[in-house]
């Protein structure tokens, strides 16, 4: 089977990540290749929140993620929270396509990081009702996942358990699972 382009093939999320620092030109390039994602419109209808290990932010963004995700993502140099505005300004209309289209924008930077050299983890697993509160985010936008990015970090600099989750094996379900020829039955 014919392999995926190679900047998609070789993403993945690690869990040890190097203390270098992410430049802000760097930065400035993650964000430039998520701004250009297609949305409804042109409605855009993203925003990130970003914290460099400098900014005082970056405990606050931490300090939202449970143990687990802590213990591994607070080595990582940069903390990324995509925001999907899922209450449009035109009418105060409920926007369905959001979240869709953050993941798009997400997509973009995860490529542009992969090309880059940098690495992406998300999670999930964080407390979004103190993100909200916390990061004072206007009640139209909804926290996605938080995004460690950084190098590739020396998994020895971990937990035994934690390191060894870098060397499971990658694995995804079958086209069949998911295609449907024509509809849905
Ligand atoms: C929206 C989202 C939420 C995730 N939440 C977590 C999380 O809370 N903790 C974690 O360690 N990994 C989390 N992950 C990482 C996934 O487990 C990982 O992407 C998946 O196992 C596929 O592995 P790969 O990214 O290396 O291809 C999350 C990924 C996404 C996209």
């Amino acid at each position: 089977m014919k392999k995926p382009h190679q900047l998609i093939s070789d993403r993945w999320s690690p869990v040890a990540f190097d203390s270098k620092e992410v430049d802000f030109d760097q930065i400035h390039l993650l964000f430039e290749a998520a701004k250009w994602a297609p949305s409804a419109m042109n409605s855009q209808p993203w925003r990130f929140i970003f914290a460099t290990k400098k900014m005082s932010e970056y405990k606050t963004l931490l300090g939202l993620m449970n143990e687990d995700n802590q213990l591994w993502a607070k080595s990582a140099p940069l903390l990324v929270m995509p925001l999907a505005q899922v209450i449009s300004t035109y009418k105060n209309r409920p926007n369905r396509l959001a979240l869709y289209e953050v993941g798009m924008a997400v997509g973009n930077l995860l490529l542009q990081a992969t090309a880059m050299g940098l690495m992406v983890h998300q999670m999930s697993g964080y407390d979004v009702d103190r993100a909200k509160e916390e990061l004072i985010i206007p009640t139209r936008y909804e926290p996605m996942s938080i995004m460690a990015i950084g190098y590739k970090g020396d998994p020895a600099q971990l937990p035994k358990d934690v390191a060894a989750r870098e060397r499971r094996e990658r694995t995804r379900n079958e086209n069949s699972k998911f295609l449907v020829a024509g509809k849905c039955k």
